[in-house]
């Protein structure tokens, strides 16, 4: 074994071994859990790169990574951070640029060797190689997730992937930024073979050998073509009318929002017409563009703030550790019961699922059923996978098995004479230090651990609907609730795969507090003649994936009844029930699981138009007045960020952060736009109070400004310290 002439370890996360004329180039940084592209790297790629090329005896080179399952998880996000302005980052991308296609003109053939996350920055660098090859391995992953962070990737992915894998394919990964698995991967040419991961390196070594001597050719477009590929993909006017498709589709989608999918597509489409040094030129003034606009600072914030919450135990530190949860009792098989459990089972969790009668457990059971047959059918489990979980998952309609849970999840209806019955019963079945959560999601916790002999085992977590797919969990500690169970309940919450914050007891918590004035605004709106499509549409267009109405129908009408008089009850007028809503609640329409709400719906629960009906229950009736849509928008958004803001001055929330978060993941709140905190600060807090000021004037007292607010504006304070991370 020789070491290479030139010492290659500049910053120790480079080593070469060269070995009969094939040179191992293994990428392991030290100090971080995953190997992340930066300047400091590109510096050392760079000596390294002289160095391979001056060395005679390197007839080929194999690249892999030193991490356990991560290839190279993309460009060193902090680094995002420094940008100052497009011209800096179009040169951060011209720079990346020119290092990979120093990469790819190397004297040597370079193999890839793929193990684990391959994304962003280092997906490019694979595709720089002349040769890729994959383990077919669960953690082997390749994307290209730019767009998630509002940018569009910037070191040569928008010319080389298209090139490789086809335009379609392309776009697909590139426009949505999603993984693409192992097998998937092949099937597309985005990797020339697939490899145990025990024989990765010998394969790779052997196929670097084959491209030194020209047995096997350097990977061009491998995939299979097929007639589509002749009309669609082959000749300019196909590529044209996809490219054109994919613009329409993409607008369609971001309602105009999210800039980067269009960007992306346009440095596509130059490559195409003028030739790939065109479109790397093209791809670097949009990435610089891209990564200077609003959208992109706060959905890098987003990310900051969601790897720092992962992180967070959520109490203080010293925290303590988690209590193991293995096996959980679930009360309430229904709606929000049985997607409980069926998420816990998807992480090996034994579950014992009750409610009252046989019938309910059937149901609950068949639901459960449902959503992890989903996952099959998807591919993201394999049969035995399905069966095993689904064996973890048993019914009962008394509390057998209880003896030897870790943790009840409660989740019967929202009435609190029951929830105090099923707790005491429950109670005395369970040992000692198992944990009981409520999902109750308005009724405060400590009113329900009024009845338990622990109280400092109760707490709230409040998941969200439906549960295998909404990301947030909202967890609720009282002031009697240990510390203990707050980590053992935020610990199993992660495990489930939730973003989840902590808040402090309250009625409505925060999320359904804020929710609830904005919803509520929805109604004053209603009460003053604006049309139901046009509130909707005006938050759409702001952001939301629906809009308040249509989340109205799809919650249930009795259900937001319940909320609008429990939280009327506690705040008093500000939070009293709009005129229109009440009326609607009290005909007995309960949305869309009734077949009848604001909308009408069909047999299968398939949403029609406004239900032209409901404007008869309503105080203005038919006639409806307009509103320009920006004022439907601060009306209704103004609300909730003020409610957000009392909801920090009160304590319920522990930060800003934890807000932004649970707006944005448990709510809908426009991510763009950071969450309610990151958007008052980029009006500025003064701004926001005297828009609510004036606002109050006409609708007193519901927007009278928070106090945090006021006090604020006067300091000239921010939530915010910094742009990108979430400190402050
Ligand atoms: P649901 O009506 O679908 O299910 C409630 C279940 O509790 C029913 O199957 C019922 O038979 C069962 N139950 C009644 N008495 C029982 C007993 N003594 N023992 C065991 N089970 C009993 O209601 P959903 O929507 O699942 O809501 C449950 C809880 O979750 C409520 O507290 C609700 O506020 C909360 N929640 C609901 C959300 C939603 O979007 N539906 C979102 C977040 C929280």
């Amino acid at each position: 074994m020789t070491a290479i002439a030139v010492a290659p370890r500049v910053h120790g996360a480079l080593d070469i071994v060269v070995r009969d004329g094939i040179a191992v180039l293994t990428f392991d940084m030290p100090g971080e859990a995953v190997n992340k592209l930066n300047r400091r790297m590109k510096d050392e790629f760079s000596v390294v790169f002289d160095a391979l090329e001056a060395d005679e005896a390197v007839r080929a080179v194999v690249l892999v990574s030193g991490k356990r399952d991560v290839f190279i998880a993309g460009a060193d996000i902090e680094e995002f951070l420094e940008i100052r302005g497009s011209a800096d980052a179009e040169r951060l991308s011209r720079d990346g640029q020119a290092l990979l296609t120093r990469l790819e003109r190397l004297r040597m053939p370079v193999v890839a060797a793929i193990h684990g996350a391959c994304l962003g920055g280092g997906l490019e660098t694979a595709l720089a190689c002349s040769y890729r090859i994959a383990t077919e391995h669960p953690k082997t992953v390749l994307a290209l997730p730019e767009v998630k962070l509002g940018l569009i990737p910037g070191a040569g992915g928008t010319q080389r992937l298209p090139r490789l894998v086809g335009l379609r394919a392309a776009l697909d990964m590139m426009l949505t930024g999603k993984n693409v698995r192992a097998k998937k991967a092949l099937q597309i040419g985005l990797v020339d073979e697939l490899v145990h991961p025990a024989v990765l390196r010998t394969v790779a070594l052997d196929r670097a050998r084959s491209l030194a001597d020209g047995t096997i050719k350097r990977s061009r477009a491998r995939r299979t073509r097929g007639p589509a590929d002749l009309v669609l993909e082959d000749n300019p006017l196909g590529r044209k009318l996809v490219l054109r498709k994919a613009r329409e589709q993409t607008l369609a989608q971001s309602h105009g929002h999210f800039p980067a999918p269009m960007a992306a597509l346009e440095a596509v489409r130059v490559g195409y017409e003028q030739g790939m040094d065109r479109g790397l030129i093209e791809e670097a003034r949009l990435f610089g563009e891209m990564a200077a606009t609003d959208v992109s600072k706060q959905l890098i914030f987003l990310f900051f703030a969601t790897t720092a919450l992962k992180k967070d135990p959520g109490v203080e530190a010293p925290a303590p550790e988690p209590l193991p949860v293995k096996k959980i009792g679930v009360l309430g098989a229904g709606f929000m019961g049985s997607g409980i459990a069926a998420v816990a089972a998807m992480q090996n969790v034994i579950v014992r699922l009750k409610d009252a009668e046989h019938g309910r457990v059937g149901k609950g059971l068949k639901a459960v059923h449902d959503v992890l047959r989903e996952r099959l059918k998807k591919k993201q489990m394999s049969r035995f996978e399905f069966a095993d979980q689904l064996a973890l998952v048993g019914g009962t309609i008394d509390y057998s098995g209880f003896g030897s849970v870790d943790l009840i999840v409660e989740a019967v209806f929202e009435d609190i004479g029951l929830k105090h019955r099923v707790l005491r019963e429950a109670e005395q079945l369970l040992p000692g230090d198992a944990i009981y959560a409520s999902n109750t999601s308005t009724i405060p916790i400590a009113r329900i651990a009024e009845a338990s002999r622990r109280p400092e085992q109760v707490l709230g977590m409040h998941f969200f609907s439906p549960v295998h797919k909404m990301p947030l969990l909202e967890v609720i500690v009282t002031p009697r609730t240990s510390r203990v169970a707050a980590v053992t309940a935020v610990a199993f919450g992660k495990r489930l795969g939730k973003e989840v914050i902590v808040v402090n007891d309250g009625p409505g918590f925060y999320t359904t507090r804020t929710l609830a004035a904005y919803s509520n605004e929805a109604g004053h709106l209603l009460d003053a003649g604006v049309s139901i499509e046009a509130i909707d549409r005006a938050l759409l267009d702001f952001g939301f994936p629906v809009g308040p109405i249509t989340l109205m129908d799809e919650v249930g009408l009795d259900v937001g009844g319940k909320v609008g008089e429990t939280l009327f009850a506690a705040f008093g007028a500000r939070m009293a029930p709009a005129e229109s809503l009440a009326r609607v609640v009290g005909s007995g329409r309960t949305g869309r699981k009734g077949g009848k709400g604001f909308y009408l719906y069909d047999a299968d629960g398939r949403k029609g138009g406004v239900d032209a009906s409901v404007y008869d229950l309503l105080p203005t009736g038919a006639q409806r007045t307009e509103m320009l849509p920006e004022e439907i928008q601060r009306r209704t958004v103004f609300a909730m960020l003020n409610e957000a803001a009392r909801c920090l001055e009160e304590g319920i929330l522990r930060s800003a952060r934890d807000g932004d978060i649970g707006a944005v993941f448990g709510l809908g709140f426009p991510p763009f736009r950071g969450g309610p905190f990151r958007y008052i600060d980029s009006f500025g807090v003064a701004t926001v109070v005297s828009a609510l000021e004036s606002l109050n004037q006409r609708c007193a007292p519901r927007f009278a400004p928070a106090a945090i607010l006021v006090d604020m504006a006067r300091r000239g304070a921010r939530f915010y310290r910094a742009e990108g991370k979430p400190v402050g």
